[in-house]
C-alpha cells in the first residue's frame, strides 16, 4: 500500500484529482469507480475545474458507481444517481449513458445486484476506483462482518453509518436503511485503488486499517489483499498512525 500524507482536505482533492486526470489522460478508454459521500466532493471539484480551464474530455470515460440506496429512483434529488449528475456528470459533460449506477428503485434487487456484477466482471474490474472510508472501517457499503467474497449485494444499514448520512437528508424519516453495494470482491477486481480519508473522524478506520489485521470486522482492511492500492490521507486522519 502506497500511503500518500497532505496537510488536508484540500491537498488531498487536488492530489487525488491529479491521479484520475493522469488516468483519464493517459488511456484511450478508462474506467473509473466512482464514490459518493462528502469525501470524494472536493476531488470532483477539482475534476470539474480542470475541465471548464483546460477542457479535459470525458467521451472515453466509463464510469460505475459504488451504491445507492434502496428505493430511491434516479429523479430522486437524495439518490446517488442525482448527486453524481450534479458533482460530475453533468459539469464535465460525461455521455450520462456511460455512467452507471446500481438501481436502487428496481423491481427486483437480486437480479439488478446480478446485472451490476455481470456489468463489472465482463470489463474485468475497473480501471480506477476511488474509495472514501466510513468511521467504521465499510468501503462501499459494505459494513463490518462483510465477506470478502461478496459481490454486489443489498445491505441492512447501520446505525453509525445511518447517523453519518443524516444530514443529507431533508427529512429524516425519509433516509433509507438500505443500500445496494459491489461486494468486497467486486471492488478488489479493480484494476487500482485510490481511497481517500480526511479529518479526526477517519482516525480510528485508518488506524485499523493500517496498523490492524486482515479481518472481515474491518472491511476496509480487505484492500491489503491488493497490490495497487494508494491512501491519500491528511495529517489529521493519521493521527493515530504517526
Ligand atoms: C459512498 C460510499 C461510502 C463512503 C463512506 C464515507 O459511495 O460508498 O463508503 O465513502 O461512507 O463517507 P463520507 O465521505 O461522507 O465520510
Amino acid at each position: 500500500m502506497k500511503i500518500i500524507e497532505v496537510a488536508d482536505y484540500k491537498e488531498m482533492s487536488r492530489v487525488s484529482a491529479q491521479i484520475i486526470l493522469e488516468k483519464i489522460k493517459s488511456q484511450e478508454h478508462v474506467t473509473l469507480g466512482l464514490a459518493t459521500g462528502g469525501t470524494p466532493l472536493g476531488t470532483y471539484k477539482e475534476l470539474v475545474k480542470d475541465h471548464e480551464e483546460n477542457g479535459t474530455r470525458y467521451d472515453h470515460v466509463h464510469t460505475y458507481n459504488l451504491d445507492e440506496y434502496v428505493g430511491l429512483a434516479s429523479s430522486d434529488p437524495e439518490s446517488y444517481h442525482a448527486y453524481m449528475c450534479e458533482h460530475l456528470f453533468h459539469p464535465v459533460h460525461i455521455p450520462l449513458d456511460q455512467t452507471n449506477i446500481p438501481n436502487g428503485a428496481a423491481e427486483e434487487l437480486l437480479q439488478e445486484c446480478m446485472r451490476y456484477d455481470t456489468l463489472i466482471e465482463n470489463i474485468g474490474g475497473v480501471d480506477l476506483q476511488l474509495l472514501g472510508i466510513g468511521q467504521n472501517g465499510h468501503i462501499g457499503f459494505n459494513e463490518p462482518g462483510t465477506p470478502f467474497s461478496s459481490k454486489t449485494h443489498i445491505v441492512d444499514l447501520t446505525p453509525s453509518t445511518l447517523e453519518a448520512n443524516a444530514e443529507y437528508f431533508a427529512d429524516r424519516c425519509k433516509q433509507p436503511t438500505r443500500a445496494l453495494t459491489m461486494g468486497i470482491s467486486t471492488i478488489l477486481q479493480s484494476k487500482e485503488i485510490l481511497l481517500l480519508a480526511s479529518g479526526e473522524k477517519k482516525q480510528e478506520a485508518l488506524f485499523h486499517l493500517l496498523r490492524g489485521e486482515v479481518t472481515e470486522a474491518v472491511p476496509a482492511s480487505a484492500l491489503k489483499m491488493h497490490d495497487r492500492v494508494t491512501i491519500i490521507a491528511d495529517s489529521q486522519a493519521l493521527k493515530l498512525v504517526n
